[in-house]
């Protein structure tokens, strides 16, 4: 049996059976506001805190400042993490990367000298701005991204990716070629009933590994991200007398 590690997200273990696979490569994507950073984020400052194991996080967008302060307001203490030398932070402003993918070398170097067992990057328009999507170049994207994720098999990190997507209804989800890429693919999304929206999530592929297929409630409050296992999401609940008979 291949060892299963904690995500550090509230309920997620449950849905997952166990955890994430050690060494594997998880895509977390929705659409704006829908949690990635934060559970990325969980991923990251809970292996090191709860599961002792060393993480990098790689932003694109946001600096450690700006993202210290919404982790705060989360119930982390992501710079005290850092100064101990438990999660480094690594910003990689778009505007700001060339050079290809020399940057990668660096980073398993760091991985190695510093035991890091987790790495997430948010987000995948790192590939984007380096390697363009348009047609005569997607395949260069998508090897890419391989190569990296391959880099970061052989440093035995589990690699958690975020990336944005702008349909996340459930019922109309069209699959990007990077989804047949990763191992495990986690949706987060919202879900409307009459004047209100609730945050869901739902795994939709773990290679390899037996998981729920079910669509969870999420709650995001000052003790950060919660999958709420045991309930049916209030919105996917029929209302009395429509139900089956
Ligand atoms: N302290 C908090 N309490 C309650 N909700 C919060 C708190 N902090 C953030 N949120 C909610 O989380 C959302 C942001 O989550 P996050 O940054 O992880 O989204 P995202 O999916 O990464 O978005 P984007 O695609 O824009 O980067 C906010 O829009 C807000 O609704
Ligand atoms: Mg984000």
């Amino acid at each position: 049996m291949a060892e299963l590690i904690r995500t550090g997200i509230p309920g997620l273990d449950q849905v997952l059976k166990g955890g994430l696979r050690r060494n594997s490569s998880i895509l977390v994507t929705g659409a704006p506001g829908t949690g990635k950073t934060i559970l990325a984020l969980q991923f990251i400052y809970y292996g090191a805190i709860d599961n002792n194991e060393n993480g990098i996080f790689i932003s694109t967008e946001e600096s450690l400042e700006v993202l210290d302060q919404s982790a705060k307001n989360l119930g982390m203490d992501l710079k005290s993490m850092v100064d101990k030398g438990k999660v480094f932070f690594v910003q990689k402003p778009i505007a700001t990367l060339k050079g290809g993918l020399s940057s990668i070398k660096g980073l398993v170097d760091a991985i190695r000298k510093n035991n890091v067992k987790r790495v997430a990057l948010d987000s995948l328009i790192f590939f984007e701005y380096l390697y363009p999507r348009f047609d005569g170049n997607k395949m260069e994207f998508r090897r890419q991204v391989l190569i990296f994720m391959q880099e970061m098999k052989k440093a035995g990190v589990t690699f958690l990716v975020v990336s944005e997507r702008s349909v996340t209804d459930f019922d109309r989800l069209t699959y990007d070629m990077m989804d047949f890429v990763f191992e495990g693919i986690i949706l987060l999304s919202r879900i409307r009933k009459g004047s209100y929206f609730e945050r869901v999530l739902t795994v939709a592929k773990i290679r390899g590994q037996d998981h729920s297929l079910d669509v969870y409630p999420v709650t995001i409050g000052h003790d950060g991200l919660k999958v709420l296992v045991d309930q049916t999401p209030f919105s996917l609940v029929e209302k009395e007398g429509d139900g089956f008979k």
